[in-house]
């Protein structure tokens, strides 16, 4: 599954000491195992061999320009949400015609830049979107390529704020709506109706949710195949990981003691096995703009334990990494693996602690009353399981530099991008008059 495990009692990426990486480049720190990363896409890759399919990696995910290179030379294509996504896939190495361009609120320059570099698809959300990427390819003598994206009303079972697929959510056009929108589609004259498109949410951990969208779409697919020969089909992205009891090999007692045995799992294989006999008789290209599942847990937050605060309420262990750093926790209740980077001794002392960052909300936690080994102040810890949605989510807010990116391959690791600088956090900005 993953790339992080311990070897003589230290945390290893790959072939890297982890501890060596903390010490050489400092911390917070994110670290991304490419063998994680390509393993990952080439088990799914094959679990669909049997369909006509492009897996385009969203890379919202992880935007990281070693870690687009990377997937562009395994073959993948990137869905994009905007034009500096755009811009970054060009920049890795990615080609434009290998990107759908999603998303609810397009400007015109992003529009405009998407029809220059000739995406693959626009995979519109709404009636006044499609009349508007009519307009300005229109304007640019151009025919825009479309998809429309179906909102299937389906319940993803997932938290609220990462469910796409139920009609009171923002994203796409409801169902019973959706063929009159493609008659209206094909009467606009600058665009061409190359495919349709669904995403019903993110951290989909059963199968049943993907099988409904499919179930309730596939009719109206055929229809489009007849009517206007349509030739893809994107389902979306949306395979769940494991986030709890990530650390695989030789987890430790006091370790397996904390986080049990990993709950609910859903494997590619799986994922395949339910999806693909629903596809095949389609005859369509498939896409899939898998996220999380590729890079999840292909990536860690290193962090130094400032100190220990001992309270007759509880015990905080504060680092130097924060909710700027990786939000998921205080945004979702998302739950993180906390391992120290020196594993602790056999009967080594545990307790519940609050693993807390420096910014000042109480809302600034990776960990609350979670049952860790006892660490002290200098020691380094991991939040594993941070390589989708970690650094492309952090900030700077309470003027904290973004951290550091390395990606391990083998028993080489390299530096992706620098930590900031403090004259990067004033860069652009400038008191008047001076
Ligand atoms: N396609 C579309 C249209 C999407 O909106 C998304 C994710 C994906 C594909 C990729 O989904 P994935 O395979 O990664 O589940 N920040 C949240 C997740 C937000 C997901 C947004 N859309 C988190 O940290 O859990």
């Amino acid at each position: 599954m993953h790339e992080f495990s311990y070897r003589d009692g230290v945390l290893c990426c790959e072939g890297v000491a982890l501890t060596d990486l903390a010490a050489e480049h400092g911390t917070p720190l994110y670290v991304y195992s490419a063998k994680t990363i390509r393993d990952h896409y080439r088990r799914l890759d094959e679990a669909l061999s049997g369909l006509d399919h492009r897996v385009c990696f969203a890379m919202k995910a992880n935007s990281n320009l070693a870690v687009l290179n990377l997937l562009a030379r395994e073959g993948a294509g990137f869905d994009i949400v905007s034009g500096g996504e755009l811009f970054r896939v060009l920049q890795s190495g990615g080609r434009a015609d290998s990107c759908t361009f999603a998303g609810v609120g397009k400007t015109r320059e992003e529009i405009e830049y998407a029809l220059k570099e000739g995406v693959y698809s626009f995979n519109v959300e709404s009636e006044p979107e499609l009349e508007f990427i009519n307009e300005v390819a229109g304007a640019l003598g151009k025919k825009a390529p479309v998809a429309l994206r179906v909102n299937p009303d389906v319940d993803a079972q997932t938290h609220k704020y990462i469910s796409t697929g139920k009609s009171h959510n923002k994203f796409g056009i409801g169902i019973d709506r959706i063929l009159g929108v493609y008659a209206q589609a094909a009467k606009l004259p600058h665009l061409q109706i190359r495919g349709i498109q669904t995403h019903i949410g993110s951290q989909i951990l059963e199968t049943t949710p993907f099988v409904e969208a499919l179930g309730k779409l596939a009719p109206i697919v055929e229809e489009l195949k007849k009517s206007y020969g349509i030739e893809f089909f994107s389902i979306g992205g949306g395979v769940g990981i494991v986030y709890h009891g990530t650390l695989e090999s030789g987890a430790p007692d006091w370790w397996l003691r904390a986080n049990g045995d990993g709950g609910k799992r859903i494997g590619f294989d799986d994922y395949a096995r339910a999806v693909v006999p629903l596809l095949k008789p389609l005859g369509l290209k498939i896409l899939l703009e898998p996220g999380r599942s590729l890079v999840g847990n292909a990536g860690a937050l290193l962090a130094s334990v400032l100190y220990v605060k001992k309270t007759p309420a509880k015990n905080f262990v504060i680092t130097d990494a924060g909710m700027n750093d990786l939000i998921r926790p205080a945004l979702y209740e998302g739950h993180h693996e906390i391992v120290p980077l020196q594993e602790p001794p056999a009967g080594a002392p545990h307790g519940p602690v609050d693993v807390v960052g420096p910014v000042c909300e109480s809302g600034d936690f990776f960990a609350q009353d979670r049952e860790l080994p006892e660490v002290q102040a200098g020691e380094k810890i991991a939040l594993l399981s941070a390589g989708a949605y970690g650094f492309v989510m952090a900030s700077n807010y309470n003027s904290r530099r973004l951290p550091a990116e390395i990606l391990v391959d083998g028993g080489h690791s390299e530096v992706v991008r620098a930590r900031q600088s403090w004259d990067d956090l004033v860069a652009g900005e400038r008191v008047p008059g001076k």
